[in-house]
């Protein structure tokens, strides 16, 4: 793992840094999408053709905004299997040996948790989508690899939902321990994830 002369400080390399920004502001965008465009698709009030009034507004807009989670969503998928192989096999720097062990290991608890959740989601995304036969993005149709389930794939969206929720529990305390570490401890942690350039 690249090491910072100035700070004699283990940080990540450029491509787990850049992996990690920019599959984080992917997954903020992702997460008040999903939210909004299901608002849309299944509660908002609207009407007919026959004028009656129906929950649900299926406009241009609508989906428009599916398509885009679902194409979000499949690059993260992918850019997570890359970060994950670029992980198991590179492997990460060194421990603050400033930080208690204890901490380390919660936080390389939670580190992981983030991970399997941050694969899993999008895999059970794609998986719903599959068994919902809802495989349109942007008029491109993904190929049909099972047979049509609507039970299934209604249940594969509340496990969906379910980990999205606890996606935002987990990256609001891995947040929290980042300001923790800058503003409380005030140790180096986040340095290694946003390197200090000296002038
Ligand atoms: C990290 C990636 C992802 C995150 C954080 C995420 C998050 C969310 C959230 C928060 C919702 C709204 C849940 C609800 O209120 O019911 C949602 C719904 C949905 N997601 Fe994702 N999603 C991700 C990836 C994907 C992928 C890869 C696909 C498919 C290719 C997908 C397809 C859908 C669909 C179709 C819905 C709508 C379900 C409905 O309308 O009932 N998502 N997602
Ligand atoms: C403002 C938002 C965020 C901040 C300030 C932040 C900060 C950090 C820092 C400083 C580290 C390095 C910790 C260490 O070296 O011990 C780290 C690692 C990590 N972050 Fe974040 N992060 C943010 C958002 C996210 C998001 C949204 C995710 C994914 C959902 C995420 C997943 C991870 C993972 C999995 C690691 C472990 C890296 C490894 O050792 O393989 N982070 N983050």
């Amino acid at each position: 793992m690249a090491q910072d002369p100035k700070y004699d400080l283990p940080i990540y390399t450029p491509t787990a840094r850049g992996l990690h920004w920019l599959i984080a502001l992917l997954i903020f965008i992702q997460l008040p999408l999903g939210f909004y465009m299901s608002y849309r698709g299944n509660e908002m009030p609207s009407v007919n053709e026959k004028g009656e009034p129906v929950k649900g507004t299926w406009d241009a807009l609508t989906g428009f905004l599916y398509s885009s989670h679902k194409l979000i969503g499949l690059t993260v998928l992918v850019l997570v299997v890359w970060r994950l192989f670029y992980r198991l096999t590179r492997g990460a720097p060194k421990s603050d040996p400033m930080v208690p062990a204890p901490l380390t290991g919660v936080s390389h608890l939670v580190h992981w948790v983030l991970y399997l959740l941050i694969l899993a989601v999008p895999l059970i995304g794609l998986e719903a989508i599959l068994y919902g036969d809802y495989r349109d993005i942007f008029g491109f149709q993904l190929p049909a690899i099972t047979a049509k389930d609507e039970d299934l794939a209604k249940e594969l969206f509340e496990w969906h939902e379910i980990g999205a929720f606890l996606i935002i529990g987990f990256v609001a305390l891995h947040i929290l321990a980042a300001i923790y570490h800058r503003f409380v401890r005030r140790d180096r942690v986040v340095e290694r994830m946003i390197p200090k350039r000296l002038a």
